[in-house]
Parts: structure tokens; C-alpha cells; sequence
């Protein structure tokens, strides 16, 4: 069944049950996709009528309670409001909604040697080349606009972060500075910050010139330096149980033994078994009252012996003999150690690729795409970027475990910032259709017009993606002529070339 519908939220602020209209939209959204991708159908245009006029049906019925303390994080999906008004928005286009199922979390492998994670770039500089400055800030949220979690952590944490002494706070996975700014205009002092995405890095690092904030925090890698002493972290949760799995085992085994863990996150990103992660190497975990829909996880009494344990699982690695590769992958990083659908769709494609001197994989996640280009063409010079960390240092355990590291070069940036206009040959990209929670095309969009300026005149860039995007008619419009190379039941390849 294929059916058309478009999604136009953006034009219909909504305020429900105390969520400001962000919220409102992220979670109409994400259950449309949801609702969308398990109907096989597409989405495609709004509804903002239709959820004005579900919003009066259904509105007197849905106004919620905040939550009360309960041991656990609710696992539910949201069924607010927001779900009530989706339903019957639904309703008005006559599509009936399926809750997805949530998917298990992945099991802890058993343990090897403890990686050196890489450094964060440097202001003003990304791998080896020089920075290019229309480089964007995070694509959904102003620099240090502070959501309903980050407002209820730094609430929480108030009190510790008051008493813990200068050099002892770190702060991890800020998603644009609210938490490291909120901190020091709390009064802390020398704050140690990790960050994965390169462009959060770059929201904070704004965010602090314009506040005079810059000497009062420090970026580093993800890595015993990081905590090494310390007393107090802020962390923003994860979406991935790996991601927290491994970023609490690293706290525990390097912060000080009396390290005070405060954990937040949107109730709907959070799961038990973070509680269960927390507990694998910390003896206590308490879990907040829910407030806007968040939550605020405090971990104490860190076991440092069970968290060297842990550790050594990192990165996981797993041999797929049917592409001939090995993949490496540190926690959170898109589709672990799995070769996703779409990517092995792309990969059985290869053969059709032109013949060039040089290729980038742009948004290499583990890198796979760019190990299986250089494994199949012994001469072949590939650039592998990424704008996170932990994908950059599971491509490059990738291409080491294949090999490959004297001729995949792999390098954090934002795009292809790297690269300078109009010298790519050959971009291959899979790109990602969720920014954070929600589906969105503008990743993709930006990835498409950093690909148009980068590639040389009649150079191509292939694309995978999930056939209902329709992307076609914007790579035509952005990049060139294209074609389409392969399409399958979900999937299509496309080959683009800059006119
Ligand atoms: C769908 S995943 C594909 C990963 C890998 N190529 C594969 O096929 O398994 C998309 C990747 O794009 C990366 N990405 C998203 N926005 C980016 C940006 N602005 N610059 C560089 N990489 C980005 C994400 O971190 C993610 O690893």
C-alpha cells in the first residue's frame, strides 16, 4: 500500500498539557513516523489543520498529572496528549495508528583491551585541513537553549555542583552547551567537558564567547584524562544503551571513587535498563521525579574493578564474511557492528561505482562503506567523515582491523568542511533520516548541498536511501542529472552527477 500525506507541523504551535510547542511537535512527529513507517505508507503533507482540530476533540481529555517519583523511569511511549492528538489526527486522514514495540537493549560482550579514544578537534581546526567556517551549529536547537531535561538535571544537581571543588565537574554529552554554561554560571570552575558531536562542540564554544565563559571549561576525548579525579558528572542520557553502558563504566573507572553521577534525559528516550547499565557499575542508582516529561537518574558508589570489566568490551567488533569486512563499533555509533540494510544495499552496488582515484564516505558511522571501497580497489584513496567522535574512532578501529589505515583517512567534521570546493571525485553516502527523535530530511539536505560544493565538476555522489523519501528530485535540484542505479523493495541508489 502506498498512500500520500504530507506533514507541515511547523506551522502550528501547539501548547498541551504544560510541554512547550517543541516538544508537542517532536512527539507528533515521531509517532506520525512511527504510525507512517509501520503502515508502509508516506508521509508527505499536514496535518497542522488536522491537529488543530483533534486538539479541540481531544484536549479536555488529555491533560495529564506530572509524574510522581516511582522507583523506575516510565518505559511507556508517550501517550500524553500529544499521542491523544496524533491519534486523532490519524483518525482525520484515516490512518490507524500502531504503537511500535520498544527493542530490546544488546547484552555486554565479554571484555578486551581498553582503546584510546581520539581527541577532540581543536577550535578552529578539524583533522587535517583547515576549518571551514560556514560550518552549521546543532541543526534543532539554539546554542544552549536549554530543554526540560537539562533545565530539571542542573535543578537537581544544584546543590553538588555548588559544593564540588574547582577541576572536579565534568560534563558529558552536552547537546549544545546548556549544561556546561549552566554549570559555571552555578559557580563551577575549570569544567571538563566531552561532547560527541563536533557540533555541539562548536554551540558550546559560541555560547561561551558570548557569554565570557571560554576559560572556565576544557574539551577533551573520551578517556581516563577526562575523569581522572573527578567528583561530580553532569551527563546528558544517551539514546543508546551502549553509549551508557560505556560512558559509565569509563566513570567508574577512572573518576574518584566518591563520584556523584546525575544522569537526565525525556522520559521517551529512557528505558530500565539504564537503571540496570547504572547498577552493572555503581551500587546505587535514584531515580528524580518525572517534570515535562524528564527524568534525572543519580548514580553512586562506582565499583571501578566491575567497570574495567566493562570497558573491555569496547569497541565490539564482528566479522561479516559475506562483504569480507570486520566492524568495529564503540557504543551509540548507527547500527553497531551490524551492516544496515541499507548500507549492504549500497555495498552490492559497488562494482557499478566509477573508476577513481579517490572517494569520500560521507557520514561513515563504522566506516564500512569506506573499507569495502578500499578493499575493492587496491589503489583507491578514501576520506571517511563523520561529526561523531565515536563513530570516527570505530571507523578507524574498522579500518585498522581491515588493514586499511594507510589509505582510509578518517576525520571528525561537520559535512565536508574538510574538503575544498569542487575536488571531490566520488561521495558515497547513506544518510541519516532521524535527528535525534524525530524523522527529518534536513540532515540529509545538508549533507546533499555540502556534497554539491565539495564535487569536482562531473563528479558523482551515490546515495542510499529509503525510497518514500523521494529524495530524487532534491538531488537533481542540488546536485545534478541524476540516475537511478538500483532500487529494491524499500531502498533505492541513486548516482548523481555535478553538473
Ligand atoms: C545512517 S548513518 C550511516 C553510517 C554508515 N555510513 C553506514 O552506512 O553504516 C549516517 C551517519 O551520518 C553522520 N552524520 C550526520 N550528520 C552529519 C554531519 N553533519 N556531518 C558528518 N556526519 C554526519 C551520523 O553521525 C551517522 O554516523
Amino acid at each position: 500500500m502506498s498512500q500520500l500525506i504530507v506533514i507541515a507541523l511547523s506551522a502550528t504551535p501547539l501548547a498541551v498539557d504544560g510541554a512547550d510547542s517543541d516538544d508537542v511537535r517532536d512527539d507528533a512527529v515521531e509517532l506520525f513516523a512511527a504510525e507512517l513507517c509501520s503502515a508502509d505508507v508516506f508521509a508527505v503533507e499536514v496535518l497542522g489543520a488536522a491537529l488543530v482540530a483533534a486538539a479541540d476533540v481531544v484536549a479536555p481529555a488529555a491533560s495529564g498529572t506530572p509524574g510522581s517519583r516511582s522507583a523506575e523511569p516510565s518505559t511507556e511511549q508517550p501517550t500524553s496528549s500529544v499521542a491523544a492528538l496524533t491519534t486523532a489526527a490519524l483518525h482525520t486522514i484515516g490512518v490507524r495508528r500502531r504503537m511500535p514495540s520498544p527493542s530490546p537493549p544488546e547484552p555486554l560482550e565479554h571484555p578486551r583491551i581498553l582503546p584510546t579514544r581520539s581527541a577532540p578537534n581543536a577550535p578552529g581546526s578539524v583533522g587535517s585541513a583547515s576549518w571551514n567556517p560556514r560550518a552549521t551549529a546543532h541543526p534543532r536547537r539554539p546554542a544552549t537553549d536549554a530543554d526540560a531535561a537539562d533545565r530539571l538535571l542542573l535543578d537537581e544537581a544544584a546543590a553538588v555542583i555548588a559544593a564540588t571543588p574547582a577541576g572536579r565537574l565534568v560534563v558529558i554529552d552536552d547537546v549544545a552547551g546548556a549544561l556546561t554554561l549552566g554549570a559555571a554560571e552555578r559557580g563551577a570552575q575549570q569544567i571538563r567537558v566531552h561532547q560527541d558531536l563536533i557540533t555541539g562542540e562548536r554551540a558550546l564554544a559560541a555560547a561561551a564567547e558570548a557569554r565570557g565563559l571560554t576559560d572556565r571549561y576544557t574539551s577533551l576525548p573520551l578517556g581516563p584524562e577526562l575523569f581522572a579525579g573527578a567528583t561530580t558528572v553532569l551527563l546528558r542520557l544517551p539514546r543508546s544503551v551502549d553509549r551508557l553502558a560505556e560512558v559509565a563504566g569509563l566513570i567508574a573507572a577512572f573518576a574518584d571513587p566518591s563520584v556523584t553521577v546525575i544522569a537526565g534525559g525525556r522520559i521517551k528516550h529512557m528505558s530500565v535498563s539504564m537503571n540496570d547499565v547504572l547498577r552493572t557499575v555503581f551500587d546505587r542508582v535514584d531515580v528524580s521525579h518525572a517534570r515535562q516529561k524528564s527524568r534525572v537518574l543519580t548514580a553512586t558508589g562506582a565499583r571501578p574493578e566491575a567497570a574495567r570489566a566493562v570497558l573491555g568490551a569496547w569497541p565490539r567488533t564482528a566479522d561479516h564474511p559475506d562483504i569480507g569486512l570486520r566492524v568495529a563499533a564503540y557504543g551509540g555509533v548507527f547500527a553497531g557492528t551490524k551492516v544496515d540494510i541499507g548500507t549492504r544495499f549500497l555495498l552490492q552496488n559497488l562494482a557499478r561505482l566509477p573508476k577513481t582515484a579517490t572517494a569520500v564516505d560521507l557520514g561513515c558511522g563504522t566506516g564500512l562503506i569506506a573499507a569495502a571501497l578500499a578493499t575493492a580497489n587496491p589503489d583507491l584513496r578514501v576520506l571517511a567523515v563523520d561529526r561523531s567522535a565515536a563513530a570516527v574512532d570505530s571507523a578507524t578501529w574498522t579500518a585498522a582491523a581491515n588493514q586499511l589505515s594507510d589509505r582510509v583517512e578518517v576525520v571528525r567534521a561537520d559535512g565536508l568542511e574538510t574538503v575544498a570546493d569542487g575536488t571531490a571525485e566520488l561521495v558515497l553516502l547513506n544518510p541519516p533520516f532521524h535527528n535525534d527523535a524525530a524523522v527529518s530530511t534536513a540532515i540529509a539536505r545538508h549533507l546533499f548541498a555540502e556534497a554539491a560544493r565539495a564535487l569536482a565538476p562531473g563528479g558523482e555522489l551515490w546515495c542510499v536511501w529509503n525510497s518514500h523519501l523521494q529524495y530524487r528530485p532534491s538531488l537533481e535540484k542540488m546536485i545534478g542529472s541524476t540516475r537511478q542505479v538500483a532500487r529494491n523493495g524499500k531502498f533505492t541508489v541513486t548516482s548523481s552527477r555535478r553538473r
